[in-house]
């Protein structure tokens, strides 16, 4: 069930379109804040509300990068995998990341710390190797700038 708090955004953000299903990928991420992703109970509950059915809003939520449909660690980062930061050294920082943190894309680490899943390009091409921690984009990545940031997020190495 949706919490009193999720609901009151919900139809908070459904005054802001024109149809009820355009707010699905705003309502999804207000489950997301609340929860730290979205699980199958909120689709159902979501889809109620916005008109849809269940699968259609999974469809969104599936699409949609930065919904994530299984439980994430504290922060989760997106690193580029498309064409500029593969030529810029994508191999080279996706490795150091995997070493760093023990596990590889779409794992978590066992401190629950960090998720790492690949995006597509995130837009800093001219800067690449890119990456997102959380919402926040980092790019002109190194090996050593990534130990830097990983620091900053609570890695203790
Ligand atoms: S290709 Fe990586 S940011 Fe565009």
């Amino acid at each position: 069930m949706l919490s009193e708090k999720e609901t009151h955004e919900i139809e908070k953000e459904l005054k802001q379109y024109k149809t009820r299903q355009a707010a699905g990928v705003e309502a999804l991420k207000i489950i997301q804040r609340s929860r730290g992703w979205v699980d199958d109970e909120g689709i159902k509950d979501l889809s109620a509300i916005l008109g849809m059915t269940p699968d259609e809003l999974d469809g969104v939520a599936t699409f949609y990068n930065l919904i994530f449909r299984k439980p994430v660690g504290a922060h989760v980062i997106l690193i580029c995998d498309t064409v500029s930061c593969w030529v810029m050294g994508y191999e080279k920082i996706l490795s150091h990341l995997k070493n760093r943190l023990g596990i590889g894309l779409g794992e978590t680490s066992p401190d629950g710390l960090f998720t790492l899943l690949p995006i597509p390009c995130l837009g800093a091409c001219d800067k690449a190797p890119a990456m997102m921690i959380d919402e926040e984009l980092y790019w002109n990545l190194t090996p050593e700038k990534i130990d830097e940031l990983i620091k900053r997020y609570g890695w203790k190495g």
